[in-house]
């Protein structure tokens, strides 16, 4: 009896250890986020003045980009990061769809964002969309933004923001994502092992 006692107990301790080591696998230190919590349903305008919804994420992997137009430095870097890890990438860049949403509805729209985007990638997709539209895509994608007053400047307003860039796959599901100072040269070693065929 007590030799069972023993061999239950010892079973329960491995099933614990290997229970914990699962959890601890499914948390790697440098995700910020579950799997299934970013994206989602989001409905949009492009540049053109078409319809952009999470359905035209699908078929090739996508790099999402939050910002605005009138972000003084941040954003631009980013999307000059994107621009150039999209030239280095070669053929692997025809698989991925580089997008950037702004935050600035406002401000930003269609007109604004066609001006804007043609400065960076030709084939860069720019989203605005109404305030709640942007609502709903920046909840989805967890990205925190918020305006701000600027006394006496003569852009009246910014806007704080997060500025994650989201890779996403064929499926329109999240893949990975990287912090918007990553060099060209380290996004662009990410993209191609993280790219399939
Ligand atoms: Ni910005």
């Amino acid at each position: 009896m007590r030799y069972v006692i023993v061999v239950v107990g010892l079973i329960a301790v491995a099933v614990l250890a290997g229970m914990w080591q699962l959890s601890m696998q499914s948390t790697p230190a440098n995700t910020v986020y579950g799997k299934a919590a970013i994206g989602g349903d989001f409905s949009l305008t492009d540049q053109h003045g078409e319809a952009f919804t999470q359905d035209n994420l699908k078929g090739h992997y996508s790099l999402l980009y939050f910002g605005f137009t009138h972000c003084p430095d941040i954003c631009p870097t980013g999307l000059s990061t994107i621009t150039n890890a999209m030239d280095e990438l070669g053929t692997q860049a025809d698989a991925l769809t580089p997008i950037f949403v702004t935050v600035d509805p406002e401000r930003d729209t269609q007109e604004v964002m066609a001006e804007y985007v043609a400065n960076f990638h030709p084939r860069l997709v720019g989203l605005t969309g109404t305030a709640e539209q942007v609502k709903t895509i920046a909840d989805a994608y967890k990205v925190y933004y918020s305006k701000s007053e600027q006394e006496g400047s003569a852009m009246g307003y910014t806007v704080d923001h997060s500025g994650y860039m989201y890779l996403m796959g064929k499926d329109g599901e999240y893949v990975a994502h990287f912090p918007h100072d990553i060099s060209a040269k380290d996004l662009t070693a990410q993209l191609k092992q993280l790219i399939k065929p």
